[in-house]
């Protein structure tokens, strides 16, 4: 049976644009444009099997070799710090990691600091930096929610547009980190199948410009 190499996309729109970048390196399948319920798409020829993850889990598929190559935010890279190479920053998929609050928000530096996140350990990390004490209350969506009804002073969150804040009047305090998604490896793929995983790297790069 032939080898194929293993590559994890995050579904969704970020995934679709990442395909297109590997279609325009030359590693397409083009099956995957076909609408259809299918997670796994395999171009026989090219020795490549393409399948679509949810895009938090893209990292943890690398990790354990279920796939070869994949790509993740570098927020689930920061948050969950997996043991992969990151080989390339793909310059898709822009935002930031934020601080935001209700408007005109003042920080009482007398007392710990309530920041509700899904990113505990960037939050943490972060405040740790400015040697700020907080409390951190983990949720796992709708983060948004959290300073309106005082359940936290403020959020830890991805900011791209802006326009969540801005529809439940919050707004940015500090963006601290840029975000985007990145081409990432398994570690002992990457040794076993370096030339097709330093050749789409490349081509990639050449893409990225
Ligand atoms: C992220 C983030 C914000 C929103 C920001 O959520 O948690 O809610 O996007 O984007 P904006 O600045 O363009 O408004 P996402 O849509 O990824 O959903 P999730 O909460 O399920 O992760």
């Amino acid at each position: 049976m032939k080898k194929f190499l293993n590559i994890a996309l995050p579904k969704g729109r970020l995934g679709e644009k990442v395909y297109d970048m590997f279609e325009r390196a030359g590693y397409d399948c083009a099956s995957i444009k076909e609408n259809s319920r299918k997670l796994i798409f395999e171009n026989e020829d090219l020795g490549i099997r393409f399948f679509w993850v949810k895009p938090s889990d893209v990292a943890i598929y690398v990790e354990r070799g279920a796939a070869d190559i994949g790509v993740a935010g570098k927020d689930i890279l920061l948050e969950y710090s997996p043991e992969v190479y990151e080989l390339l920053d793909l310059n898709v998929g822009k935002c930031s990691m934020a601080v935001a609050g209700k408007k005109n928000f003042v920080d009482d530096r007398t007392k710990t600091l309530r920041v509700a996140t899904k990113f505990v350990n960037i939050a943490k990390n972060y405040y740790s930096s400015i040697g700020r004490d907080i409390d951190i209350i983990a949720l796992n969506g709708s983060i948004e929610l959290a300073p309106i009804l005082d359940l936290s002073d403020v959020i830890v969150d991805i900011v791209e547009t802006g326009s969540t804040l801005k529809e439940n009047n919050l707004e940015v305090i500090e963006k601290f980190v840029p975000i985007s998604a990145r081409l990432i490896a398994n570690k002992s793929s990457f040794k076993f199948k370096t030339e097709i995983i330093e050749d789409i790297t490349a081509k990639l790069a050449e893409i990225v410009g």
